[in-house]
């Protein structure tokens, strides 16, 4: 063996043996700051509710949101993103609910507002939680989403957010054109500062399953192929971006993110907009399910999922995790 040559190879190593080299040298980092978390509404009084398929996560009235809303804030979490969740009978084709000022949702955004004012709040504006059919807008009487009249509903609803004191609004349904004619609404109605988070690029996933048990917004029938991306496509994200785009978002976001790490990539490398990731429900009750198993360890596999998509390039992360990840960063 040639000792010499041996002696003069490269060594990585050198730079990893000293906690603190680790520590002055590491690329990326998580703050409490790139975390919002998502929460789920219901209407009622000390209501806490466990979903069963994500086990630590609830459905809160909105007293009980409030106190969510305390913790995030000590902890330094950035922001919420509500969604409501309504019962059976208070829904109908079009999702009416969704746009009453007096709303679920309405009522959440101004009492996180009066109490907590350093949290941002983001409303997901879509209608699966609120049709009795569960598609996520106005259906034809072919059963095919009708995206004119979706738009049209969804200004609506963007207004009551905004009128309700709402930071940003946040379209999730994949609609055509739904960036431009919310912030058309917007400005008309005197909103100019809510900002628009776009769920740009939403793929059609498996990984909503246990969300779409939680916001009890299954479809009815079919599915959301139709409208949500085709995993197999990434070409097309930069499309669906580029729209969003041109239509005057503020924020792109890309759903969900561990199986989508190239797209958000993709999307960083290609836009001078902030691109947020969404950890989805599937992602979350993954991670619980093989920590509740002994088969992972909670807190370092959920800190390193989260540094995965920093790394990929998210400049702020939706996640269930968020108050956890917050209190493990210390
Ligand atoms: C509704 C919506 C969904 C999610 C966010 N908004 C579900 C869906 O599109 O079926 C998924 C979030 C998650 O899985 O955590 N349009
Ligand atoms: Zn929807």
């Amino acid at each position: 063996m040639n000792l010499l040559n041996l002696s003069s190879r490269h060594e990585p190593r050198r730079l990893r043996r000293h906690p603190a080299m680790r520590r002055m040298l590491r690329e990326h980092h998580l703050r409490a700051a790139d975390f919002i978390l998502p929460v789920f509404l219901v209407e009622g009084d000390g209501v806490r509710t466990e979903i069963s398929s994500m086990p630590g996560v609830f459905r809160h009235s909105i007293d009980s949101a409030l106190q969510l809303c305390a913790e995030a804030v000590a902890r330094g979490v950035s922001g919420v993103l509500l969604f409501g969740v309504l019962e059976e009978h208070c829904k109908d084709a079009v999702g009416t609910l969704s746009w009453d000022a007096a709303g679920l949702v309405q009522r959440a955004i101004r009492a996180i507002r009066d109490n907590y004012p350093q949290l941002l709040i983001i409303a997901d504006a879509c209608f699966c939680e609120y049709t009795a059919h569960g598609h996520c807008g106005v259906l034809d009487a072919g059963g095919d989403r009708d995206d004119y009249a979706t738009l049209e509903n969804l200004q609506r609803q963007a207004i009551s957010y905004a009128e309700a004191g709402v930071d940003i609004v946040a379209p999730s349904g994949m609609v055509d054109g739904m960036v431009m004619a919310i912030r058309e609404a917007l400005d008309a109605a005197q909103h100019p500062q809510v900002s628009i988070l776009s769920y740009a690029v939403k793929y059609a996933s498996a990984f909503y399953g246990p969300f779409r048990d939680a916001a009890d917004s299954a479809p009815q029938f079919g599915d959301r192929k139709g409208y949500q991306m085709d995993p197999a496509n990434r070409r097309e994200a930069f499309r669906e971006m580029t729209l969003d785009i041109q239509e005057g978002c503020d924020m792109v976001m890309v759903k969900p993110a561990m199986a989508y790490l190239d797209i958000i990539r993709d999307l960083r490398e290609r836009c001078d907009l902030p691109v947020l990731a969404y950890q989805v429900s599937g992602e979350y009750s993954m991670l619980q399910a093989a920590a509740r198993a002994g088969w992972l360890d909670l807190q370092s596999s959920v800190l390193e999922s989260l540094l995965g998509i920093k790394r990929a390039g998210g400049d702020a992360i939706i996640t269930y995790y968020a108050l956890a990840a917050a209190d493990w960063l210390g």
